[in-house]
């Protein structure tokens, strides 16, 4: 079959409708990727699709519509849900797509034998004209073969599909870049299935109470089912492998420069590229996600041409706004590691233990050696003042939370936090990342200041996995009835707070597990001083 490249003259979206009126393949533009389309209503079109790009087909495809009143006009819906109206309005035309129960209408072909379809409405105009000419609403999956990164040229389309399909209509480089954002309405609560440039805080926005789907940002365990499909299959995906690498401008750039330089590629930040010494792919400022997204699968495409190229490493971005979808698609990319990196010049030695222990006074030690001291405690408690993280608390807890002046309430916060195991991850997810990122800025600050050796004082290091980023952990221990007196007394508690503060930790194996050093304090201060003594001596 000779693919055929049409323009965005009538004439030619004339020949794209009649293509897909007889049951044809054609690729079109939007303005997320371009789509393979076939008559969404035509079970026998909507199979060739499957074929054409190797997709699973119970992997379902998403209806691309003109007019919303064109719902109406195929029967595509079984119910309109006030949520999903109220989405229409605000986001439609654009980058969102709603999913809806199915009417009979549809094919099972086309939603993957689900009950629900999912339905867009396309911005961009050469993709309403050709749905608008075809005169069906149209299947379309994004044009790629599947698992490679989705086209957003028809230059993209071509390389992967040539012979495959009868046409492609050019329209130029699809300003968003990534596919849409994917929201289910047929939950109880509206969830979102895939990220995109339609973000999860415009989503609340509008429907206040918004989930996240577990599968965006996190790699589904065995035996756990993907809300949406395509989020189970490996995707976007160039040949090389892709690394995921987390850590300051200086750190990224050192870490890249140690590797071989012909067969690396970076896909960094513009300003990275004097600093790097490999093949570089910037996908734009620092803090132009647009830029970003509209440049990544480019870029990954791109890298991949390069000869030589077998590593891509690529600046990990965070998890907020439009990041989240650049996020979601990167960490498919590279599997689902991501390689954390911190800033160079500086030991740092997490130092953690059971509460009561000693941990307070062997960071004391440290101090009086020479070490720099962080305390986690009181990064917890900035973090706590910082707006973005505000946002995410209310989001997550609800108004209730907050002080009078806008202030996060830290007793009522941690009453609902610790209110079950569920809210506690919901917390932790949100502040652990924060948290992170407000210690690395203050260890390079302290690096800056001519420090050079760093203790991370932290209670949860491990269980927030700072363990990570440290060259070396020390823990405390010590026996439970010298601890439970310490705490007694320390906190002015009773007997029994004091246990269950004790027994909510971890037990003391775990931390010989977790820690290259451990200190034991038998109850003498004076010989657990000692101990701690020796060992900052070892350790400087
Ligand atoms: O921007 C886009 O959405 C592009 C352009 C062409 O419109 N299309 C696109 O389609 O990305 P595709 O097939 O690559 O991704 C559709 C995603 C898949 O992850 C699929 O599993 C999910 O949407 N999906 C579709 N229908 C669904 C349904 N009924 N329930 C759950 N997930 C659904
Ligand atoms: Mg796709």
């Amino acid at each position: 079959m000779n693919t055929q490249l049409l323009t965005n003259s009538k004439e030619d979206i004339e020949a794209a409708a009649g293509i897909l009126k007889e049951g044809g393949l054609v690729a079109i533009p939007t303005e997320t990727v371009y789509g393979l389309a076939a008559d969404a209503l035509n079970p026998c079109a909507v199979s060739s699709i499957f074929e054409a790009k190797g997709r699973p087909s119970d992997n379902p495809l998403i209806v691309h519509i003109s007019h919303v009143d064109e719902i109406e006009k195929y029967d595509l819906v079984r119910e309109f849900p006030k949520s999903a109206r109220l989405l229409a309005e605000k986001f439609w035309p654009g980058p969102l797509t709603i999913i809806m129960p199915k009417s009979d209408s549809v094919p099972r072909e086309t939603t993957g034998g689900l009950d629900s379809v999912a339905i867009r409405l396309p911005s961009h105009p050469v993709a309403r004209e050709i749905i608008k000419a075809a005169g069906c609403p149209l299947a379309a999956p994004s044009a790629n073969l599947s698992g490679s990164p989705s086209p957003t040229t028809a230059q993209h389309v071509l390389a992967d599909m040539q012979g495959r399909i009868p046409a492609i209509v050019e329209g130029g480089s699809c300003e968003v870049g990534l596919e849409s954002t994917v929201i289910t309405v047929c939950t109880e609560t509206p969830t979102v299935l895939r990220p995109g440039k339609v973000t999860l805080e415009e989503l609340r926005d509008v429907l206040g109470e918004v989930n996240l789907s577990k599968a965006v940002l996190e790699e589904l365990k065995e035996g756990e089912e993907a809300a949406s499909p395509g989020m189970k299959y490996k995707h976007y995906s160039p040949k090389a492998r892709v690394f995921l690498v987390k850590g300051s401008d200086m750190a990224f750039c050192c870490y890249v420069n140690t590797k071989e330089p012909d067969s690396t590629a970076a896909l960094c930040y513009d300003s990275d590229v004097t600093a790097l010494h490999c093949h570089t792919l910037p996908l734009g400022e620092k803090e132009d996600f647009d830029a970003q997204a509209h440049n990544l699968f480019a870029a990954l495409r791109e890298a991949d041409e390069i000869e030589g190229v077998d590593t891509i490493y690529v600046r990990c971005p965070g998890t907020d706004g439009l990041s989240m979808a650049l996020f979601n698609r990167l960490i498919r990319a590279a599997g689902f590691q991501i390689i954390t990196l911190r800033g160079e010049g500086y030991r740092l030695i997490g130092l953690t233990g059971t509460t009561g222990s000693g941990k307070s006074e062997a960071s004391r030690v440290f101090a009086q050696k020479g070490f720099a001291v962080v305390n986690a405690d009181e990064i917890a408690h900035k973090a706590l003042t910082l707006p973005e993280c505000i946002k995410k608390l209310t989001d997550a807890f609800g108004g209730e939370i907050l002080n009078s002046d806008g202030t996060v309430c830290r007793k009522t916060l941690g009453r609902l936090a610790f209110s079950s195991k569920e809210n506690t991850e919901m917390l932790n997810s949100i502040t652990h990342p924060i948290i992170a990122d407000l210690c690395e800025e203050e260890f390079d600050l302290l690096c800056s200041e001519g420090a050079s050796d760093i203790i991370l004082d932290a209670p949860t290091l491990i269980e927030s996995g700072l363990h990570k980023i440290c060259d070396r952990v020390v823990s405390v221990i010590s026996e439970k009835e010298t601890r439970l007196e310490r705490i007694m007394a320390r906190d002015n508690i009773t007997k029994e707070q004091a246990l269950a503060r004790m027994n909510a930790q971890q037990d003391d194996e775990f931390y010989k597990e977790h820690s290259q050093y451990v200190l034991v304090n038998d109850g003498c201060l004076e010989a657990f001083r000692e101990k701690a003594e020796e060992l900052a001596e070892e350790l400087l």
